[in-house]
């Protein structure tokens, strides 16, 4: 069989290629190995976000007496909350069948690998089928990263270390987690498992958690979730995993913590390996595929979005890669902004950034000024965060006077970056930004009154 497009890998960035497409009255044939929707639908972005969401609940319905509301007997069903999660998942997934079969995608399950190209395309097979494309869409995405310490193995195989997929369906809630890497994975798993119960340490190499996030919104997090009573071993590498604990080294010398399951979420890495690239001799880049600002490869008609050419790793980069590599196949001119790709952790505060820190604007050497305000200037903040101390710094160019960067801890701050990357994309300056009106009492209004700053 022919198509137009072959899409390999039905992640977001496969299915919306394939909708995107289809919508286009392209012949499209998405293949898919596991699950349609991939890990943000049925491991990652959604089901995580359904448990941190009951988790919320249930520390809203806990400390409410300080809102003037006392709740007695409030107790959390962790299988219910699974339960829940699993039907969330599976609504969206059919959502997304739905709307494939509307642009006429036809779907196979199975793995498919590139085997060549001949006159009439690249082809692919499927088991014992071979289809062909005139186009290829790499979407594989990513996988854990798992480092080669020792007793991870056995770890896995007896089921006391996990990675994102396998904790998503614990039975029950560990009495103990430890978690390795305070990143993005970890810092949100550690809000859920400490509301449910778990005395919960994260484990983190380097002298801060959450990456790159600005240093000052990483020490308010960090100071909330102590506050929680999570613990944190920073400068600490683990060296070693037992059937009841983990092995650090930190100054020096050798530690022990106790837990009875262990997360380990350091980080993910491209899937490339597998799926015939080097057939057609696409080009990798540091373990990813290497593509341009509109997702072309080295190989003419063969297109990557996605994890699977680590420049992101988000879902809407993925979302907007794959729309740029259609639309670039359909003869539009369009290409990746990556500077204006917000990101978010669903913590309890949440945190969200988009551009510039001020450490990575020193660096590129940007002539910049920065403006931090409280998150206690938004009214509606104040109402509903008692005791909260979140706060909103801004990033202004000094020649231009637009936004180069926007970073907030606090919650509904998920809800506002897009305002903030809106103001980006559209290189929108100060002044003119400060005739907006913003809605009252929200707290998006931070974002404006940060503004008056500069
Ligand atoms: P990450 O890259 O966010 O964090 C990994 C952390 O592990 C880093 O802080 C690193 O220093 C630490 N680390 C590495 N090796 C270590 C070791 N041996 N011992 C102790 N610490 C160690 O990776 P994470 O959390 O696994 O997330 C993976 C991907 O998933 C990210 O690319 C992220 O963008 C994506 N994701 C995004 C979400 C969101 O947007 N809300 C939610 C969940 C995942």
């Amino acid at each position: 069989m022919s198509y137009d497009l072959i899409v390999i890998g039905g992640g977001p960035a496969g299915y919306l290629a394939c909708e995107r497409a289809g919508h286009a009255g392209l012949k499209v044939l998405l293949i898919e190995k596991q699950f349609i929707g991939g890990v943000c639908l049925n491991e990652g972005c959604i089901p995580s976000k359904t448990l941190l969401y009951s988790a919320k609940i249930y520390d809203y319905a806990r400390f409410s007496d300080k809102y003037g509301v006392t709740a007695e007997n409030v107790t959390f069903d962790h299988k219910k909350v699974i339960t829940r999660k699993n039907k969330v998942v599976k609504t969206l997934v059919n959502g997304v069948k739905g709307k494939l079969k509307s642009y006429q995608v036809e779907i196979i399950e199975g793995k498919g690998e590139i085997t060549g190209k001949t006159d009439q395309g690249y082809q692919v097979q499927v088991g014992d089928n071979m289809y062909t494309g005139s186009r290829l869409l790499i979407a594989t995405g990513s996988t854990p990263i798992v480092p080669p310490i020792p007793g991870a193995k056995a770890g896995f195989d007896q089921g006391y270390v996990l990675t994102n997929r396998e904790i998503l369906d614990l039975d029950q809630i560990p009495e103990s987690l430890v978690i390795i890497g305070g990143g993005v994975i970890g810092l949100e798993m550690a809000s859920y498992f400490n509301s449910a119960g778990s005395t919960v340490t994260i484990v983190e190499m380097l002298d801060h958690i959450a990456g790159y996030v600005d240093p000052d919104i990483a020490k308010i997090l960090q100071k909330n979730y102590e506050k929680k009573g999570i613990r944190f071993q920073l400068n600490a590498k683990v060296t070693e995993i037992k059937e009841d604990g983990v092995v650090y080294e930190y100054e020096g010398g050798q530690s022990f913590i106790q837990g009875d399951k262990v997360l380990m979420s350091i980080g993910r890495r491209p899937v490339t390996d597998g799926i015939g690239l080097e057939k057609i001799g696409v080009e990798l880049e540091r373990g990813a595929i290497k593509v341009d600002n509109t997702g072309k490869t080295n190989i003419p008609e063969v297109y990557a979005a996605g994890d699977v050419n680590g420049r992101s790793m988000l879902a809407h980069t993925a979302y907007r890669e794959t729309e740029v590599c259609i639309n670039t196949i359909l003869g539009k001119r369009d290409t990746m902004r990556y500077h204006t790709v917000s990101s978010v952790i669903y913590t309890n505060p949440e945190v969200a950034m988009i551009g510039e820190t001020e450490v990575s604007a020193k660096e590129k050497g940007i002539d910049f000024e920065s403006a931090t305000i409280s998150m206690r200037y938004s009214g509606r903040y104040v109402a509903e965060n008692e005791g909260g101390d979140g706060i909103c710094k801004i990033l202004v160019d000094k020649k231009y006077r637009h936004l180069i960067g926007v970073h907030m801890i606090g919650n509904y701050a998920s809800e506002i970056i897009y305002g903030a990357a809106i103001l980006m994309e559209t290189e929108m300056r100060i002044e003119d930004i400060k005739e907006i009106v913003f809605p009252h009492p929200t707290v998006s209004e931070v974002l404006r009154e940060g503004i008056f700053e500069f």
